[in-house]
């Protein structure tokens, strides 16, 4: 089984894609990590993020081990995640990899574009979104390193990058289960999603 759970960020998809994990014992994968290891390589080789032939370059070099670099979150990797996220050659590099993932024992697999690009016949497909206030509240509570008002602005600038861009832009695919979790707690999420889950996997 293939579950394709995408949503702008801070939206609670890790979460909620681990836990279902865990309950289905599927393997799990946070895709957004390879972006933010591609934007780590690409601040490491002091080049520009900008830059599509350097962030391609990066992304074709990207190792494993960069995976578990323990510098991958936080404003900078952010920032540069995103930048790297919307050059075509970068994600044409990281294609194969979450593909290859999945295709042996299944997987839930966490992003922007899962079931519109990588696994657009996933077999459920959840599209998981709050409020950017709500959003900004839940990652400001997890950190508190900048201000709420800082958070939110930086929310928003990286939903319009995400949304904006030509390739694979962040949207529901057409077949998604649209699952908004502004008012809900991580628990009633958790149980909406494995709603969700049940229904389309039986259809
Ligand atoms: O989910 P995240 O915040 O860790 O994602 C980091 C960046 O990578 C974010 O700007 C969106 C981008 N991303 C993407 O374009 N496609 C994915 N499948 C996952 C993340």
């Amino acid at each position: 089984m293939i579950i394709a759970i995408d949503g702008p960020a801070a939206a609670g998809k890790g979460t909620l894609a681990r836990r279902l994990a865990k309950e289905l014992g599927l393997p799990y994968l946070d895709t957004g990590l390879l972006y933010r290891a591609v934007g780590r390589r690409v601040l490491d080789a002091g080049v520009d993020p900008a830059d599509p032939a350097a962030a391609e370059a990066q992304a074709k070099a990207l190792h494993p081990d960069d995976l578990a670099r323990t510098d991958l979150r936080g404003p900078a990797a952010d920032q540069a995640a995103s930048q790297v996220a919307s050059v075509p050659g970068v994600r044409a590099a990281l294609l194969a990899f979450q593909r290859n993932f999945a295709t042996t024992g299944g997987a839930v697999l966490d992003g922007r574009d899962i079931g519109t690009v990588i696994f657009p016949d996933a077999d459920v497909k959840l599209f998981v979104t709050a409020s950017v206030e709500a959003r900004a509240e839940r990652r400001w509570r997890e950190h508190q390193a900048a201000s709420l008002e800082s958070v939110t602005e930086d929310l928003r600038r990286r939903d319009a990058m995400d949304a904006a861009r030509a390739a694979a832009p962040l949207r529901p695919a057409d077949d998604a289960v649209l699952l908004d979790t502004t008012a809900m707690d991580p628990n009633q999420a958790f149980a909406a999603a494995l709603l969700a889950v049940k229904a389309q996997n039986s259809e």
